[in-house]
């Protein structure tokens, strides 16, 4: 397949993103965008010419002239729009999270097995340049055998929590809907977590349905332990500050900083040294996420968050926004996914 004919659907600011991503991009083409909020679908005009643009999604879905869809509508309604999407026979770009229960992530993944079509979730961290040279560091072995690995999501949602934001569904729980990027981090670094044991609290965000701060520790395969912070209401910038440990060295890094941390032990005199190393910021790298996908379709490659991975995520959320909630320790089975 040559030029990869995509359509976003919602065009809030990350929507505006992917579609300046695949603007930028010179497999794919934009040639249709879709949002029920008149005024937002008046920005295509911005976009370029010969952009088309509907209120109704099933517009796009039925037209022959479009290969690929970006999904950057509400949480809520994702799996209803990708499962359409995927039974017309489109790929498919999912933002995170996939869903918001265990039913709807096993209904997308049924549809994605059915379907000819791709199926990717938005996990954008894996495309954000600190993360990805860390993971390339821990995979060649820079800094050992790991032990401990830690992320954070701190965002402060005073702001988008307005009265009858989509956001203020007690389902979307910050852990699961801002947290799942820290999540999938530490699944992507140090595999699939077994089980979560969380604390959280309500103290900044009284409009919030669920409580706005939680700290959950998982145990991971290979006895490696770790720790997800989680804040939507926290008096600061936002960032993703994570860090990981090895054996022979540790890496600190975040989605905000122009330099990365790394702390190596040197092996001629058993010092461990610190280093410092530049790394471009991008917080949001649709790009690069766009690029992966729009790749994928052209040469029929296995996109790298599939429906299962992006759905292992929301189970390893949810399972520790349950131990919150409960006290005791959760048991994350993944089995619960299997359609
Ligand atoms: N990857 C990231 O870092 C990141 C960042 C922000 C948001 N997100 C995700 O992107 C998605 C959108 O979030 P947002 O903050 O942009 O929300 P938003 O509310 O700002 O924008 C959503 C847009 O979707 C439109 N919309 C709603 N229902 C629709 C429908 N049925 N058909 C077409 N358009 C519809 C709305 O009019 C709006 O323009 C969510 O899934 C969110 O979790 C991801």
């Amino acid at each position: 397949m040559n030029e990869i004919r995509c359509a976003v659907i919602g065009l809030s600011g990350m929507g505006l993103a992917h579609a300046a991503a695949i603007r930028n991009n010179p497999n794919a083409r934009l040639v249709a965008v879709c949002d029920i909020d008149p005024a937002r679908r008046a920005q295509a005009a911005e976009l370029g010419k010969d952009i088309r643009a509907c209120g109704d999604y099933r517009e796009i879905l039925a037209s022959e002239e479009v290969d690929a869809v970006v999904i950057v509508v509400p949480d809520q309604l994702h799996r209803q729009i990708a499962v359409a999407a995927l039974e017309a026979g489109k790929h498919v770009l999912c933002e995170k999270p996939m869903a918001l229960t265990i039913e709807d992530c096993r209904a997308m993944i049924a549809a994605a097995r059915r379907s000819t079509g791709k199926f990717m979730v938005g996990q954008i961290c894996r495309f954000t340049p600190g993360f990805l040279a860390a993971k390339r560091l821990i995979d060649a072995g820079e800094i050992g055998e790991l032990f401990y690995v830690e992320s954070e999501y701190a965002h402060d949602y005073e702001h988008i929590l307005q009265p009858g934001s989509w956001r203020l569904d007690p389902l979307r729980h910050g852990f699961l809907g801002g947290g799942c990027h820290a999540v999938d981090l530490l699944r992507w670094i140090a595999g699939d977590p077994t089980e979560a044991a969380a604390f959280s609290n309500k103290k900044m965000l009284p409009i919030s349905p669920t409580d706005d701060c939680m700290v959950a520790i998982l145990k991971f395969p290979h006895d490696v332990i770790g720790k997800i912070f989680v804040s939507t209401g926290c008096k600061r910038s936002y960032t993703m500050r994570s860090a990981f440990y090895g054996s022979k060295g540790t890496i600190i890094t975040d989605n905000t900083s122009p330099s990365m941390q790394v702390f190596k032990v040197d092996s001629s005199c058993g010092a461990t040294v610190p280093m410092l190393y530049p790394v471009s910021i991008s917080s949001h790298n649709a790009v690069g996420e766009i690029q992966t996908f729009v790749d994928c379709v052209r040469t029929d490659a296995p996109v790298p968050t599939d429906a299962w991975e992006g759905a292992r995520t929301v189970c390893a959320s949810l399972a520790a926004i349950r131990s919150s909630q409960s006290g005791v320790i959760e048991k994350i089975d993944y089995s619960v996914l299997e359609p």
